[in-house]
């Protein structure tokens, strides 16, 4: 993890506003002309970001920047494109992947790569949403499913980049349990289900393959990664 400045991450991802609209800053709806919250700093109060060209008050998108791991990138809050490389607060654990002989629904022809995530309990860092207050891990070692075949082992080699980036869980309230303070899935789905799909989260589902690789779009990994 870096420690550049706000300001130092924040130039390179930014272009100078000449005249400030007439809008509201998308962060905390005050106009964009009257300045952030945040700042009582008068130069430069509004930033653009380059590749999208939205635009926020340069405090709001520093506070922005603090809240999050600090690692050197920013994920623009209006459409989500990202600057740099974006890191998550997974909790610290272990993946561990190998080979099972047995087929999934619909890949008769190929063995299966089973990957398995064990995180333990532990208490919350910095960058979660109560620092210093426990998190318990339900469900663990939680056990995934893909073909072993060019698609599984392609979007493998995602899924491990997006753990060591810690995107694939992080910490907060649990949609099937309802427990809060606990390490959740993060937006990147898994086939949970071997030999059947009574949760809705295992084989067959013709679309899993093309909404996994979305998804990991979405959080910057992309097949692009794989080439460095
Ligand atoms: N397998 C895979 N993904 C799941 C599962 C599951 N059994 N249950 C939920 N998800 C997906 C949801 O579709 C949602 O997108 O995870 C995301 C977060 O859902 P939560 O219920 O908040 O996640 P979490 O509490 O981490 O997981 C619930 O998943 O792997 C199992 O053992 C785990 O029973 C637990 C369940
Ligand atoms: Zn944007």
């Amino acid at each position: 993890i870096r420690v550049d400045s706000p300001d130092d991450v924040m130039k390179k991802y930014v272009t100078k506003v000449k005249k400030i609209p007439d809008e509201e800053c998308p962060i905390c709806y005050e106009k964009l002309a009257d300045g952030s919250h945040y700042t009582e700093d008068t130069d430069d109060i509004v930033l653009k970001l380059s590749k999208c060209g939205h635009l926020f008050h340069r405090g709001c998108l520093h506070a922005m920047y603090s809240c999050g791991p600090k690692d050197g990138s920013i994920q623009c809050p209006t459409c989500k494109t990202i600057y740099g490389v974006k890191h998550g607060n997974q909790p610290p654990g272990r993946m561990d992947y190998h080979i099972i002989p047995p087929s999934l629904q619909g890949f008769p022809e190929c063995s299966t790569i089973r990957i398995i995530y064990d995180i333990p309990p532990g208490t919350q860092g910095a960058e979660h949403p109560n620092p210093g207050k426990r998190y318990s891990a339900r469900g663990f070692p939680r056990h995934c499913y893909l073909p072993d075949n060019e698609i599984g082992r392609k979007i493998l080699k995602l899924l491990i980049i997006a753990w060591e980036r810690r995107l694939l869980f992080t910490i907060g309230t649990s949609a099937t349990t309802s427990e809060s303070s606990t390490v959740v899935w993060n937006e990147i789905h898994h086939k949970t289900e071997f030999g059947s799909n009574v949760t809705g989260h295992g084989f067959p589902d013709p679309n899993y393959f093309d909404n996994v690789l979305s998804e990991l779009a979405s959080q910057g990994v992309t097949e692009d990664c794989l080439k460095d």
